[in-house]
């Protein structure tokens, strides 16, 4: 009966239940929807958890993390951008052997805490403004191997902390006068292996701190316009800085020379209105020259020969001197001598007169016409 009546009570319970009125009914899905909104929300909240975790301490699929020394390594990967998921405190970044052919402004966004940003052997050919925008704290920034033909012009702006900037094996040809404002502490400077002709001394004056400098494997245009460049890398090199040198890749005069070796006496300034004449006087020059270059006299004599023709007229005041001096020791000499004969004339007629005088009658009688030569000869002599 017990078991009986519980089991009607069930029944009853359920009978009831759809028996219940509709304002129950109501309440009872209210209490199931919130519930379930409740699992929902504990889903997305556990979720977010794992997102949250990932942006934190996670890593990019691609790359290898290194929480101790905040780098991470992604080298390798055949990637064609920066991966997005990058811890915010990583210090290094190494992106290198990959195929990233562009990259977009603020690229580096997610990281910018970055130190050391390695992009070597990629496939850049452009660099957009503001590439490198947020790495204020950015130290060094190697782009060697890459496909780049320019330098972004603002690029200081976006990284006034940089230390050093490897551009090497690219194809830059053009590199901005200047960058706007001093690089400070940018201390190595290497554009080896590009295709640079000229290179501006003020992009180098806004490098201060600059100590090492890789020049070496350009197209150096070694003619009148790269004579600031000499003169800046020499005062550079009496300061203590290293650099690898400037080969000359022309005028044939000069190639395979390097730009510090060739005597200044040979190297032509630019004359001043016309930069272009300069050049190609600069290169007429040179072409009148050996290959090699001898010993430097030989050269200076030869380029020296206009000017001599202008230094003539110079030794002119030592002549008009020389034949001054001339004239009057000519004159003293003369004069010295006419008084040595006058002196002796006086004293010859004086002897003369007195040994007349002494023999007076028998010179007179045998010898009037030497005597009376001798009266003549000494009335004439003062005269
Ligand atoms: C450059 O990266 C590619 C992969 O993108 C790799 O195969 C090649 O060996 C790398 N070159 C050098 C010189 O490391
Ligand atoms: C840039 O990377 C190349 C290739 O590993 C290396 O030889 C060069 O020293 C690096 N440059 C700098 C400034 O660290
Ligand atoms: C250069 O480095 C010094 C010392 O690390 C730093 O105080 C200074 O702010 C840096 N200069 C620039 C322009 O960031």
């Amino acid at each position: 009966m017990k078991v009986g009546y519980g089991f009607h009570e069930e029944a009853c319970g359920d009978s009831a239940m759809k028996g219940e009125p509709l304002p129950t009914l109501l309440t009872h899905w209210f209490r199931i929807s919130v519930s379930f909104l409740f699992l929902v929300g504990e889903l997305l909240l556990l979720s977010g958890v794992i997102v949250l975790l990932r942006l934190v301490g996670g890593c990019p699929e691609m790359c290898r993390c290194h929480s101790s020394s905040h780098s991470v390594d992604c080298r390798r990967q055949g990637l064609a951008e920066v991966p997005l998921d990058l811890p915010p405190q990583t210090l290094t970044l190494h992106l290198q052997d990959n195929q990233i052919r562009q990259l977009p402004a603020f690229a580096f966004r997610a990281v910018p805490q970055l130190r050391t940003l390695n992009l070597w052997n990629n496939s850049l050919s452009h660099l957009a403004p503001g590439v490198f925008h947020g790495l204020q704290h950015l130290q060094v920034l190697n782009l060697t191997q890459n496909s780049l033909h320019s330098l972004e012009s603002r690029l200081f702006h976006s990284l006034p902390q940089l230390r050093e900037l490897d551009l090497s094996s690219n194809n830059i040809s053009h590199l901005p006068a200047s960058l706007g404002r001093p690089w400070e502490n940018l201390t190595v400077f290497a554009v080896q292996q590009n295709q640079l002709q000229q290179l501006d001394r003020a992009l180098l004056e806004s490098m201060p701190s600059v100590r090492l400098l890789f020049l070496k494997d350009n197209l150096w245009k070694c003619n009148c316009h790269l004579l600031s460049l000499k003169l800046w890398l020499e005062t550079f090199i009496y300061k203590g800085g290293v650099t690898d040198g400037v080969i000359c890749a022309s005028p044939d005069t000069w190639k395979g020379e390097d730009l510090l070796k060739i005597p200044h006496e040979l190297y032509q300034p630019c004359p001043f209105p016309s930069p272009d004449v300069g050049s190609s006087r600069g290169q007429q020059l040179g072409s009148a020259h050996q290959p090699v270059p001898g010993p430097p006299e030989s050269h200076s004599a030869r380029e020296r020969d206009p000017s001599e023709c202008e230094l003539k007229p110079k030794p002119r005041p030592a002549n008009l001197r020389h034949t001054v001096a001339t004239i009057i020791t000519t004159g003293v000499v003369c004069g010295i001598v006419c008084l040595m004969m006058l002196t002796a004339a006086i004293y010859g007629c004086t002897y003369a007169a007195v040994t007349a005088q002494h023999h007076g009658g028998h010179l007179a009688r045998t010898n009037e016409p030497g005597k009376m030569e001798g009266k003549e000869l000494c009335d004439s002599s003062p005269a």
